[in-house]
Parts: structure tokens; C-alpha cells; sequence
């Protein structure tokens, strides 16, 4: 089959591999109908490279058609359209049955000490082959899916796989009252969903920040009171002028560790992406290679005793924490990889043919698998209008929509 396979930083191709197979009983094998490109695969694409090995298919917000169950896999046959999350889990271990399924005790990446297995992430979460290909095979496949009907397109679905619990956990885990003001740092995919989940839920004012026209043009349609933060000379002071000097109740952090706004560790970072990889790791976990420039704006702009929710990747542990302000200021901090199927059963009634969170139209554009390459370098630039990539492993190259 056809699939995207990492070979080196900012080196992705559309090559050849072995079609999967079942080799568990709980496996099954999706034929891939849609595939996003998520600000986590950039990620992999250049600072988290030294967890990639040569040949490592990425993906994971997939979803498709099931071809082939494992036998011990009872409530799925083939033909069933589902949606893959990004995360694989078991169901009945005490973490999924307390709705914390990206730590599930089945598939949680014991060797490097980390949560539940993803797929297409690196050897940091389990080294799974991952959805960006023409098949795929999902683990734990007896929970590893949710059911979608017939009838409606792709695009109304393959956001519960990441984007769509993703940015619902961030509001959540931020809790803002109906009557504050949430701010939204970074307008990407997942920073641009959060905006509108917390205006369907009512948020009265909902304030986002990027850097990118196209990112703050769509969120403004929308509602979204914008701040480009190349046009102030502080985040934190034109958020408290919109918010009668206090700060945001909540702040959601949708950027992670690739943030614009700190040139000196963004000099360190670099060099640690040249280094090989034996010396880069280490450092990638271990030392001050952080790029905090985000959170340090989220506890900036937080209002005394208000919650930062991080949904935004972060990697390292050395970068100094403003541990006086954030116990001064009484900040709450809630972070994570999303539990997308704790969420799934609050979103599944919002994605219906009035489409109040915009899903249909998410997408800035629709490609063929084999347009990934070009695909990577041109969200990773934040260029041509990007936001959202679909890729359709099945489209013919001509029917391509950007
Ligand atoms: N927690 C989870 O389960 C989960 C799931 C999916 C994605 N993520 C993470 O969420 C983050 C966002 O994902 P995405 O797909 O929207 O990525 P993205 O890279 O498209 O979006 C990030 C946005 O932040 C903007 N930005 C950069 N620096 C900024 C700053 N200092 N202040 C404000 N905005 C800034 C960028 O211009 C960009 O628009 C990534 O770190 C991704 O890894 C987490
Ligand atoms: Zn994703
Ligand atoms: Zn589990």
C-alpha cells in the first residue's frame, strides 16, 4: 500500500510498505477514506525527530471503512464506517473505565514511561504505524473505534478522532463561567475549534491570539474577539485592556512547544535538531530545550485565581517556572493528551447537517495521499491559507481541493 513514511527531519514521503495484517485477535484493518496532517505531526517533522526511525508511517486522525477483524473482536464486521482516535485503549482497565483513556493501563508505552499508545508517534508512544497510508491496523480495535453512520461526508466525523475532543477538553478542562472571558492562544486547528466550542457553549466573550492573517480572519468570522500578536508590543497588556485590567478568567493553550516569542531557545532548539540523535534526546527530555513562550503568556494573561488548561505539546523539563507568580496568582493548570472517547458522546450530537461548529467546511484543504510532502512544508509555514489538511488516500490527484 501507499503510505506517508518519515525519513529525516522535514523528509516525508509517499512510498510503498507492507499492506498491515492482523496480528492480534483484538486487531482490525480500516481501509482509510480521510487522514489529517495535525499540528502534532509538525512535531515530528523537525523537533521531536530523534524518537523517528527511518521508515515510520505517521498519522493518526484517520478514519475509514473496516476490512478485516481479528476474531476476537465481536462488535465491529467489515464494512462499518468508523472513526480511529489517536490514541489506543483497552475499555476495561481503571483508567478508560474513568474516562482517562490516554492513559490506559493495557497500551501505556511502559519502556519510556509514558501514557497510552499513539499511533504514528514516534517510539515515544509505542512505535505504531500510523493512518496516513491506504490501511491501517488498530489495536484494541473492540474500543480503538467510534461508529459513525452512513450518509454524511468524511469531514463531519474525522475530527473525533483528535481535533474535535481535543479542543472540547481544553474548554473543559479551562471551565470557563458562562459569563467570563476565555482566552485562546494559537488559532491552529485545535486552538481555532476550542474558540468555537466555548461560543456554542454560551462563553460570553471569547478573545484568540496567532500571528497568521488567515488563522485570526477565520476566527473573527466566527465571533472571536482577535489579537495579532505581531501588532502589540505585549500579549499580556491587550488582553487586560479587554478584560477590564483583570486578565482571562481561562486561558487555553493551543500552541505547545513550537511557539513564536523566545529567539534564544529557539536558537538552542535548533542546535539540538542538528545534533545526532543519541545526544538530542537526552536533551530533548532532560535539559532546557523547552520553547515555554506560550505558557509563560498563558500565566501572563490568566486573571488571579483563574485555570490555564494546556492542550499545546510540551517536551523538556528545564526552562525555569515562574513558580512565585503561579502560586501568587492562585493559577490553576490542567493539561493533557485529550481522552477522545470521554468526550465523544457530548460532541457526537453537535455534528448534524445544521453543523453548528463549522465541521464540514474545517478543512482549508483537500488532497490526495500523495500531495503529504508538500503538504508538511506548507503547514509547517503556515502558508497558502493552511489550517486543516484532509488527505484522501482514494482521491484521484485531479479532484484535489485547496
Ligand atoms: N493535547 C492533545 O491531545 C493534543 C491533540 C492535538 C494537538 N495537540 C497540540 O496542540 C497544539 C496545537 O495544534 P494545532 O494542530 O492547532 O497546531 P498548529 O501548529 O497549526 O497551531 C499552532 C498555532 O499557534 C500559533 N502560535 C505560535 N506561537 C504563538 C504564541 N507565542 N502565541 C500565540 N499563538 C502562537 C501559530 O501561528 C499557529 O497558528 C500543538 O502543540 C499540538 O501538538 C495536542
Ligand atoms: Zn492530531
Ligand atoms: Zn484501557
Amino acid at each position: 500500500m501507499r503510505a506517508v513514511v518519515w525519513h529525516g527531519k522535514k523528509d516525508v514521503r509517499v512510498e510503498q510498505v507492507p499492506d498491515p495484517v492482523i496480528s492480534d485477535p483484538a486487531d482490525a484493518i480500516i481501509r482509510v477514506t480521510s487522514t489529517n496532517i495535525c499540528g502534532s505531526d509538525l512535531h515530528l517533522y523537525e523537533p521531536l525527530g530523534a524518537f523517528m526511525a527511518q521508515g515510520d508511517v505517521l498519522g493518526h486522525e484517520s478514519m475509514g471503512v473496516v476490512e478485516e477483524v481479528g476474531a476476537g473482536v465481536t462488535n465491529l464486521s467489515p464494512g462499518d464506517r468508523v472513526v480511529v482516535p489517536f490514541q489506543i485503549c483497552c475499555g476495561t482497565c481503571w483508567m478508560c473505565e474513568h474516562g482517562l483513556q490516554s492513559q490506559c493501563e493495557t497500551t501505556q508505552v511502559r519502556a519510556q514511561g509514558t501514557g497510552a499508545a499513539l499511533f504514528g508517534y514516534s517510539e515515544l508512544y509505542g512505535s505504531i504505524p500510523g493512518g496516513q497510508a491506504e490501511y491501517l491496523r488498530v489495536p484494541q480495535a473492540q474500543y480503538t473505534h467510534i461508529p459513525v453512520p452512513d450518509g454524511p461526508p468524511d469531514e463531519r466525523f474525522v475530527y473525533l478522532s483528535d481535533v474535535l475532543p481535543t479542543a472540547w477538553q481544553a474548554v473543559a478542562y479551562a471551565d470557563p463561567e458562562p459569563e467570563g472571558t476565555l482566552l485562546v492562544l494559537g488559532l491552529g486547528p485545535i486552538g481555532d475549534m476550542a474558540c468555537r466550542i466555548a461560543l456554542e457553549r454560551g462563553v460570553r466573550q471569547v478573545i484568540g491570539v496567532d500571528r497568521v492573517d488567515a488563522r485570526l480572519d477565520r476566527a473573527r468570522t466566527r465571533g472571536v474577539t482577535t489579537v495579532d500578536m505581531r501588532e502589540v508590543d505585549d500579549v499580556g497588556d491587550a488582553v487586560r485592556e479587554l478584560t477590564g485590567g483583570r486578565g482571562a478568567d481561562a486561558v487555553v493553550d493551543a500552541v505547545g512547544m513550537e511557539a513564536h516569542g523566545s529567539p534564544l531557545v529557539k536558537a538552542s532548539h535548533k542546535a539540538v535538531s542538528l545534533l545526532p540523535d543519541a545526544l538530542a534526546k537526552p536533551l530533548m527530555t532532560n535539559v532546557g530545550v523547552d520553547r515555554l513562550a506560550a505558557f509563560y503568556t498563558a500565566i501572563d494573561t490568566v486573571r488571579r485565581g483563574g485555570t490555564v488548561s494546556l492542550s499545546g505539546v510540551y517536551g523538556g523539563m528545564a526552562d525555569p517556572m515562574p513558580m512565585m507568580t503561579l502560586f501568587d496568582k492562585q493559577v490553576q493548570i490542567r493539561m493533557g493528551q485529550a481522552n477522545v472517547k470521554r468526550w465523544v458522546p457530548e460532541i457526537m450530537p453537535l455534528l448534524t447537517d445544521a453543523d453548528p461548529l463549522g465541521v464540514d467546511d474545517f478543512a482549508t484543504h483537500r488532497l490526495p495521499l500523495e500531495a503529504a510532502p508538500d503538504a508538511y512544508a506548507t503547514f509547517q509555514a503556515k502558508e497558502d491559507g493552511m489550517v486543516k489538511v484532509v488527505l484522501k488516500p482514494g482521491m484521484d490527484a485531479r479532484d484535489a481541493v485547496a
